[in-house]
């Protein structure tokens, strides 16, 4: 049997307010799926009701076959790692870290020995008898992260847990965060307003907006394929135009201004339909008039960012943002110098949301 985590058609209104609104996914047992979205968007009470903090007000929640939307957290095999990681004050890093098994009646011997394995889990051997507030901010959050392994949940669910740290310490963590998954081999949700850091670490990722799902895809699907407006902008830097999808014979192509940009033609949009174009900055060339999508324009501004430069070109009224590798500064075009721009016409993500 597998415990693949099923969230289904779950809603859940606080009073008038719909955090969460018809929302469903599966995350397949061992999978790293990760809830993104703007602060507000329904998030934590997704987690939240998968945890068993919160009862869905319509749909399920399901561990395989087992259906769990109303069972009391502790029965779950589900753990959660807060955002704030709501360790004990008062009670020492062993206490915090062997809480779980001490609700669960685990004899003292075994509970010590398994606090001992936790923290060497997370790198923090022999620090049973520390004080909480000892500890740095990067140390309590391997503490949180111990304290909810300990039970050994079929499913980690971790609320924005690097949100504390600084870049740095962040960065570090999500690669060995990923690692430990990936050794451990269990099913983590994780919660994050941070695109790269969702891009970085995830199997899989659902996009949520005003506690809808906007998008699920792989990093690559929805990076490289955003098919809604919000999608696109929200994840990574993007050009987005607004625009007209013609079809012309068997073609299409969407009418930005006095801009005719050939896209492939998308059975489900009717000719005439208002729609955006998203191009992504890193696929626009300059200079190179080979295969591709070719447009004629003028350099307006040329931001220099050490490794990278953003070359900001005015076609026909709009603004494209062409973004280049700098391997030699001087190669760079000029503010003021006429220009081609250039792209493979798959990299026209048109969007109809
Ligand atoms: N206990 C609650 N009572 C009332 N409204 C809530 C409660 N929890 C969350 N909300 C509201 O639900 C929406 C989603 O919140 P939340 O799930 O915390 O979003 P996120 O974690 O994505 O920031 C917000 O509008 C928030 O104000
Ligand atoms: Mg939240």
């Amino acid at each position: 049997m597998t415990s693949d985590l099923h969230v289904e058609n779950v809603t859940k209104d606080f009073g008038d307010v719909r955090a969460v609104d018809d929302v469903s996914f599966t995350v397949e047992e061992g999978k790293f799926l990760t809830l993104l979205g703007p602060s507000g968007c329904g998030k934590t009470t997704t987690l939240r009701m998968i945890a068993g903090f919160e009862t869905p007000t319509e749909g399920q929640v399901r561990l395989g076959d087992r259906d769990v939307t109303d069972e009391e957290p502790y029965r779950r095999p589900t753990s959660m790692v807060f955002q704030s990681y709501a360790l004990f004050p008062h009670k020492t890093v062993g206490e915090n870290v062997g809480f779980g098994l001490k609700m669960r009646e685990v004899p003292a011997e075994e509970r010590a020995e398994r606090v001992g394995e936790m923290l060497e889990l997370v790198e923090l051997p022999g620090t049973e008898d520390r004080a909480i507030d000892e500890l740095s901010g990067g140390q309590q959050q391997r503490i949180a992260l111990a304290r909810a392994l300990i039970t050994e949940p079929e499913v980690l669910l971790l609320d924005e847990p690097l949100g504390a740290l600084d870049l740095k310490l962040r960065k570090n963590m999500q690669v060995e965060l990923k690692n430990l998954q990936e050794e451990l081999g269990i099913t983590f949700v994780y919660v994050t307003h941070d695109q790269e850091e969702a891009l970085t670490m995830s199997d899989e990722i659902v996009v949520l907006n005003d506690g809808e799902i906007e998008q699920r895809g792989t990093p690559t699907e929805i990076y490289e394929n955003p098919r809604t407006r919000f999608v696109a902008d929200f994840i990574g830097d993007t050009n987005l135009l607004d625009g007209t999808y013609v079809r012309n014979g068997d073609g299409a192509a969407v009418r930005c201004g006095a801009v005719e940009l050939p896209v492939s033609p998308i059975d489900s949009i009717a000719d005439g339909t208002d729609v955006s174009v998203s191009i992504r900055p890193e696929k626009i060339r300059i200079g190179e008039t080979a295969g591709g999508v070719s447009v004629d324009g003028e350099v307006v501004d040329v931001i220099y960012q050490g490794n990278i430069a953003k070359v900001h070109v005015d076609v026909g009224g709009a603004r494209l943002v062409s973004e280049r590798q700098v391997v030699d500064s001087i190669d760079l075009p000029a503010a003021g110098s006429a220009c081609t721009i250039n792209w493979d016409r798959e990299h026209t993500d048109v969007l109809t949301g």
